[in-house]
């Protein structure tokens, strides 16, 4: 009865991990007029957010609140991310599915953003961090937001930037669906 049961426990784990939903760190709802995203989508853009890294729940809150009043202070109309991943290990909704983000210019309309609070140019994120991206896309995918033959890329990969990390991005090359081009 005891590999049945543990089985059992892990698939529950799997199938309700958890989006830490926006409103346990922002007070502002996200405003009714952002642009819809069409999806399925067929990419989904990795990002970092080359800021402090954040390691408790209530650091990587008030990391996603310094982000969006950045984001804000360019007149983005709210987060650019569709999510965050922190380094508590949780996956938090920016501006969560079905709405067009502000990250990767030309790519928008086409494209997931997904942002690791932190800078991954010389370390990675953590293993946990990891999981819980790619955790995310596999919600992603299950929800029909993605195409289950997306494409996964880095920031730099769509324009000239350091972003997501030399060390984040050399990490991802060897993700299943990573691709050289977008
Ligand atoms: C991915 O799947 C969609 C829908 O099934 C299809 O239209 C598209 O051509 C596929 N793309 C690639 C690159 O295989
Ligand atoms: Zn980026």
């Amino acid at each position: 009865m005891k590999l049945p049961l543990l089985l059992l426990l892990s698939f529950a784990g799997c199938a309700f991990a958890q989006i830490v939903p926006r409103q346990a760190w922002c007070r502002q709802p996200l405003s009714p007029r952002m642009p819809r995203l069409a999806v399925p989508v067929r990419l989904i853009i990795i990002h970092h957010t080359a800021s402090a890294p954040c390691y408790t729940p209530q650091q990587c809150q008030a990391a996603l609140q310094q982000i969006r009043t950045g984001h804000l202070l360019r007149k983005f109309r709210d987060i650019g991310y569709n999510f965050l991943i922190g380094g508590d290990g949780r996956i938090y909704e920016g501006l969560g599915f079905g709405i067009r983000g502000e990250h990767s210019p030309h790519y928008n309309s086409q494209s997931i953003g997904v942002a690791f609070i932190g800078n991954f140019q010389r370390t990675l994120p953590s293993p946990q961090m990891l999981q819980a991206a790619r955790t995310l896309i596999t919600i992603a995918v299950q929800r029909r937001q993605v195409l289950p033959n997306y494409s996964l890329v880095g920031h730099c990969q769509t324009k000239a930037t350091a972003c997501p990390g030399r060390q984040l991005l050399d990490e991802l090359r060897k993700w299943p669906r990573w691709q050289p081009k977008p």
